[in-house]
Formats: structure tokens, sequence, C-alpha cells
């Protein structure tokens, strides 16, 4: 597939020429014309010529992209690959374990760009020190680390986050993660992940920004900002990463690293929207995904990376692998020698290798031979080294280093206050039937039942990066502190994954049926979601069916606190009169968070950001599907698109979450009816809180295009605003629309709008819609991207 309308027709790999190439390359070597230079070898030049070529650059008044032409020139090419070799310094459970003596005279020999699962202001900048002052270049580090919900101040797991509908909220737990992360030494995450999800069996759903890739766009412009704060040589700011690019959410059945073979449209309109929306906003880094598309490994895929990100889309960041996925195009069936798998890596414009090594230490010959990859390397090399130089490392290689800073920031009463916000507004208020929340301030006695209610490693999630579970404050240790320990009693009952015991489900409804309330902690462990754990059943784990069975089975009113990483099918619980709050896992202050959403001090107003299905077999399920040429019907005697032993929609939808206070919508306008090219529209309604509770609305609007040249899908968001409404008062929102947010990919193969009317709704959800109307597009339009990528602005004002 060629994605690139402009693409060059460019060289091509021709591989087994290629390898003939490389072993005759390879002969030479062996005959002396290649050597690799020695520590000893080093220290030499840099004796004789006194100065790194980073100090030369500097001392003759270079800088940015002229600085780093000068350091390119003297490079040789074994420095090149070093520079785009990004090796393991530890585990991401043993940070820094792998510096050993070899790695630092690997760092010596400028063998090495960059380091990952590494991290300590004082550490890493003694190892900085390393490739400044005793490698030849001087070149610095790149140190790096999946910092994805925070760094020591753990926030809700990205799902959670996006799950405040904010993109204000989403910003701040970034920053404040960049805050600390450069504190202690690092320069780059590997965050955002930016995949659409539609299939909750990924377990990897939990980590990025759910089904709705107007809104992906919208939470991945938020988390750049906050990462890079718009100035990277400030050294409170850190790369962000775009990742997996292309389609990685895509992959067959829900299973991790499995192919994509989605169609061009669908790659174009739903999964890379947040991809280009990361690049506008500056992100300076993306890594490439593990899997294939229609059998291309992203890894390899030159139409996808070099020739539409670089070429049409204008990207000059930096792009890395995804671990060993250089050497997993072995695996792929798409290169049979490491030097051939290096190379289509290379030439796809993947200019850092993480982890393999294959740049490293396979290709040196095969470079010097053929010109094609010594453009590919020199490209390479020097994004990676402006990557530096955005940092600032040219000029301040330590900013990053100072352990004052680092003692400081970590885990300051700042941050915590700000977890435990970002964690309450990340709440989703599933149902209320009943109205049993928020509960009365004294409810008497508590139960509460659950292992996950005191599971501490479960709320921090499965990128904890330097997250400790001593940091967290437990859902029962807060209800503890909040009604006093003589009203609290704790039976976990079953965990997620052990066999439920008879005994401890017998203890646990004994104490449901003392207590006044009972207060239900379940779901599923941190470790359920993440990578390489997806699920064939996203039902309760068994044990905590079994377990909640039980205690509704007691009659008691029961309060359910949801603990997942993924929507869920949760069976049992969605029953008549339940009321079922999702509190994801939501970072160290999750106990007091869920406490005070359940005793009403907040008031929960965040939405779903992925539907949550009636049973597995309903996945994939997204508001976005096509109508079909026989759309789903509710009547079971009409044949239509739907599965027939459930209903057509999902149990919760995009959008959904309720509110302790209520709102009402009305005084729908449209500034006009009609939508010239250049032009736009504003709709407008008022939201009034009618209750007597102060709280947060969550204002959405949906679009579709009922004709078009293709068909388009039921449902697509163009626009939220979380709004804060006193009680009895008055809001006005106004969204602002062009003609180019309603370009898809068409036949032509360009972005297209077409004329014609356009349907919406304002509501509450995507399966609340409150108003609705039309407008007219009176010509069409050509867009240069994806309309999902394009923001709407949205004003808010008093009435
Ligand atoms: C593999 C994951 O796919 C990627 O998201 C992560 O950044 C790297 N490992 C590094 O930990």
């Amino acid at each position: 597939m060629q994605y690139s309308r402009r693409a060059s027709r460019g060289e091509s790999v021709r591989r087994s020429g290629y390898r003939y190439l490389a072993i005759a390359v390879l002969l030479i070597a062996v005959s002396g014309c290649v050597s690799s230079q020695s520590s000893a070898q080093t220290a030499e030049v840099r004796a004789e010529v006194g100065q790194t070529t980073v100090a030369q650059a500097t001392a003759s008044g270079l800088r940015g992209a002229k600085r780093v032409d000068f350091i390119l020139e003297q490079m040789t090419t074994a420095e090149k690959l070093g520079q785009l070799n990004q090796m393991a310094g530890g585990r991401q459970v043993a940070l820094n374990s792998r510096i050993t003596d070899a790695e630092r005279d690997r760092v010596r020999t400028g063998g090495v760009g960059s380091y990952l699962h590494v991290a300590g202001a004082e550490f890493l900048g003694d190892l900085q020190h390393v490739a400044v002052d005793e490698s030849r270049n001087g070149i610095p580090l790149l140190f790096a680390m999946d910092v994805v919900h925070g760094y020591r101040t753990i926030f809700p797991v990205p799902l959670g986050i996006a799950a405040t509908f904010d993109p204000e909220d989403v910003e701040l737990a970034a920053r404040i993660a960049a805050e600390e992360a450069s504190a202690a030494g690092l320069h780059w995450t590997f965050a955002p992940m930016v995949d659409i999800a539609r299939d909750a069996r990924w377990g990897r759903i939990v980590e990025g920004a759910g089904e709705e890739p107007f809104f992906g766009s919208a939470m991945a412009r938020a988390q750049v900002q906050g990462y890079q704060g718009g100035d990277l040589t400030r050294p409170d700011t850190i790369i962000a990463t775009a990742k997996h690019f292309g389609a990685y959410g895509a992959g067959t059945g829900g299973r991790d690293y499995d192919s994509a073979d989605i169609s061009e449209r669908t790659l174009m309109d739903v999964y890379l929207p947040p991809f280009r929306a990361a690049a506008e906003e500056g992100a300076a880094s993306f890594m490439v995904a593990f899997n294939d598309i229609g059998g291309v490994p992203t890894t390899a895929n030159k139409a996808l990376v070099n020739d539409l990100l670089r070429g049409e889309w204008g990207y000059g960041g930096l792009v890395v692998s995804d671990w060993n996925s250089v050497t997993e195009l072995l695996n792929h069936g798409v290169a049979e020698l490491p030097e051939e798998a290096g190379a289509l890596a290379l030439l796809a414009s993947v200019d850092m290798e993480m982890t393999s090594g294959i740049y490293a230490s396979e290709m040196l010959e095969a470079v010097e031979a053929s010109p094609a990859l010594q453009a590919a390397l020199d490209a390479g090399t020097k994004r990676v080294l402006m990557a530096k130089e955005r940092l600032g490392l040219f000029d301040t290689p330590y900013a990053y280093h100072d352990p004052a800073r680092e003692a400081a920031v970590m885990l300051s009463p700042d941050h915590r206050a700000s977890a435990r916000r970002v964690a309450e507004r990340s709440m989703v208020l599933l149902r209320n039937d009943e109205g049993l929340l928020p509960l009365k301030l004294q409810p008497g006695r508590v139960a509460v039942i659950g292992a996950l209610a005191g599971d501490a490693r479960s709320m921090i999630g499965s990128w904890k990066a330097q997250g400790r579970e001593e940091d967290v404050v437990t859902v029962v240790e807060a209800l503890r502190k909040r009604l006093g320990d003589e009203f609290v009693v704790y039976e976990p009952g079953a965990g997620t994954r052990d066999a439920a015991e008879p005994a401890a489900i017998a203890r646990a409804v004994a104490t449901a049926q003392a207590a006044d309330v009972v207060i239900l902690v379940t779901g599923e462990d941190y470790n359920m979601t993440g990578e390489a754990r997806s699920r064939s059943d996203i039902s309760l784990p068994a044990p905590q069916k079994e377990l909640a069975e039980a205690i509704l089975a007691t009659g008691k009113p029961v309060v359910t606190v949801l603990m997942t990483g993924r929507p869920l099918d949760i069976g049992p619980l969605d029953r008549d009169g339940a009321s079922i709050l999702v509190a994801w896992f939501s970072g160290i202050e999750a106990g007091p968070a869920v406490t005070n959403v359940l005793f009403g001090d907040i008031v929960p107003a965040g939405r779903l950001p992925a539907s949550f299905p009636r049973s597995t077999g309903q996945l994939p399920l997204f508001i976005g599907h096509y109508p079909t040429g026989r759309p789903a019907d509710e009547d079971l005697s009409k044949d239509s698109a739907r599965y027939m032993d459930i209903p057509i929609t999902p149990a919760y939808a995009f959008g959904h979450g309720l509110s302790y206070a209520e709102f009402e919508y009305d005084n729908l306008q449209l500034s006009s009816e009609m939508l010239a090219p250049g032009g736009s529209v504003s709709i407008s309604v008022d939201v009034t809180n009618t209750s007597g509770t102060n709280a947060d609305e969550v204002v959405q609007l949906y679009t579709r295009d009922p004709v078009a040249q293709v068909a388009r899908p039921q449902q697509e968001l163009r626009g939220f605003a979380r709004v804060h409404i006193d009680a009895g008062n008055t809001k006005r929102v106004t969204f602002t629309l062009r003609p180019e947010q309603f370009a898809y990919f068409a036949p032509s193969g360009r972005f297209e709008a077409d004329a014609g009317r356009i349907d919406f709704g304002v509501g509450a959800s995507s399966a609340d819609i409150r108003l609705s109307g039309s407008f007219c597009i009176s010509a069409s339009v050509i867009a240069d991207g994806p309309a999902a990528a394009l923001a709407t602005p949205v004003l808010v004002s008093e009435e």
C-alpha cells in the first residue's frame, strides 16, 4: 500500500542483491579496511585534538542545526550507528542494573546514543560525564523511560485520566510527570500512547484514551503539551513520544502484537488522527508499532513512516523502534538476516533502534557500501542529534542532573494534591438507580468487601515508573480515616486470581449482613491489563464474580466501586437498583478520591472514553461504526447487522457518566444553516444545573454525514467541554466547526468533505442526545488531513 499521495518512487531495498553486497563488504572489513575504534585509540585521538567535537563546534560559535551538521561531518560511520543505538540500561523492575564498566566503555567509544530503563539525577549525571568528557565527540546521551501516568506521583492510569474528559487535567498529569522525571535525570518518555482501541480485549487499552479518534487527538495534544511544555530547552520538560505508530490498537482479536488488517480508510480516518494531532502539537518523537498492517511490519513500513509521516506530514522528529522490533522483522518473515532487517528499518526512516542492537553491530559494512543507507543513516543521526540540541544538551548537558532538585520535587504536597484532584475527576458514575450515592455522612456500620480495596499495587497500575506501594492511600485506609476504625469492617472475601475460598466468601457475607451499607470493591487487578495482557473474556474475574454474587444476594444496600483498566462486561453487578462507580486504577490518592466521591464531597463527572460491552462477544464495539445496508435493528424479526442474543446497544456507551446533579439542555442555536468553504458554523446550547448541587457537566457534540461518497460513521465526536455549573445556574456552550472537520479519506485518495447535510446532536453522552439539528456544507472542500485530528474551539459563557 502506498499511503503517501506524493511518495517518491525512491530506492527500495533489493533484499537478495543487498545480501551479496553485505557479504562482499564484510570480506573487505575482515581484510582490515574497516576497523572499530578501541577506547585506547579514542583516548589518543582526544588527546591529540584536545577538544571533543561538540566542544569544537560550540567554541566556533555554532548552534542549532549548524552545530549538528558540524558534529555529523566529524563522525565516523560507526559513531553514527552508535548514536542510533538505544540500549537497555536496566530493566523496568531493576533500573540502571545493566550499566556496567563494559557499558561505560561502550559510551566512551561512541557506541550508544541513548539508554532506557535508567533513572537517578546523580547516577545518570555520572554516566553523562563519561559521554561528554571521555568520548571523542563528547555527544551527550539521551536517557529515557516509560513515564506514562506519573513518575513518583502516580496518577490514574491513562484510560482513567482520559475519563476526566478534560484536556487540562490530562496536561497537568503529564506536566507533573515531566517535572519529576526530568529531575531524576530523564530527557525522554515513551508516552503518550495514542493508539485508538476499539476492542477491550486488548490489554493495552489501559494505556490510551479509548475508542474515539477526535477525543484521542485532543488527549494526545494535551499530553504532548504537558510533557514538553512548549519549550524543550527548559530542564523540567521532556520529549514526548507518540506511540505506537500507526495501527497498533487494531490487532486482530484484540491480541497484543497481532496483525492489523484494516482498510486504508480506517487507518487514515480512525487510527492516524491522534498521531497527526501529536505531530502538529510538536511531539519530538514517535515510536513505531510492533505489529504489521496487512503484512507490512510498521518497523519496515517505508510507505507509512518515511513517505507519509516524514514526507507528507513533514514530520522532522525522532522515530524510535519498539523494543527489539527491528530484530523481530525476522520473525515477521520480511528479512532473513539481521542486516536486512536493519536496512529495512533504516530505509523506512526508523532512526533509533531500541535494544536489538542491529544498527550498531551488524550494519557498518552494509552502510559503507550503500549510498542509500548512508543517506538514511545521516538523516537518522541528524535527527537524533537535533533531539539532543532541542533539549539544550550540547550547552548544558548536566541540567537534568541536580540531586537537590530531584529531592525537592518528588512527591511534593502539590503533586499529591493534583493526583487526588485528577483521580476524583476521573471517576465515572455508571448507574445510581435509587440514589444510594452519595452516601450519607454517617452511614452507620460500613462493610468494605473485596481484596482490591486494600490492593495498593493495583491502584498504581502497570506502568508505575517509580511509584511505590507505600505512597498509596488505599480505599480501605481512606474509609477508615474518614469514618473511624470502629465503623469500618474490611473483609477481602476473594482476590482476582486464585479460586475463591468458601470460608472467606462466608466471612465476607457475614460482614456484609452485619453492616448498614456495603462497599464492594471489585474488578480486575493491575496485571490484567497492560502489555501482553489481552483477555479472551472480559467479564469479572471468576473469584470476583463469585464474591459479588454472594454479596448482592444478601439484599443489603451495596455500592460497587469498580477497579479496572478496560471496559468490562460487569455481569451480575449490572442489576436493577445498582450504584456503580468506575474508579479505574486511580493512583496514589485512589482511596481519598474514591471516598470523596462516595460521600459527595466531589460530584462525579467523569465519562467513559470507551464503550462498556454487554458481553465479550460484542467486541469490537465503538460508536463510530458504519451504518451498513441493514443497520442494526432492535426488532429481531428483521435481518440486520446485530447478534440475535443480545441487544444492539452497548451496556454503557462512549461518553456515558452520571452525576449527583441534574442538567437540562435547551435554547439550541445555529449561527447559520449554511457552512461555506473558508467559513464556520457555531452551535450553541444553554445547559442549566436544575439540581441543588454544584457540579460539572460534560457537554458533548456528535455529528454524522448522512450521505457521502462512502459510508460515514453513525456517530463522531466533534466537540466536548467539561463545564462547572453551580446549582440553579446556566452556562452557554458554543462549538465552532469548519468544513474540514467533516473531511474523510475519499476514493480520490484525498481528504474531502462533501457538499450536503450534516446532522448533529448535543447531549450528556453519545447515548443521551438532548438536542439535535442539521446544517449544510454548501460546496465540497479538500482538506490536508484527517478531520478527527482537528480541534473544535469551545466557548463557555455565563448566561
Ligand atoms: C515495549 C512497549 O510496546 C513500548 O510501549 C515501551 O515503550 C517499550 N517496551 C519500552 O519499555
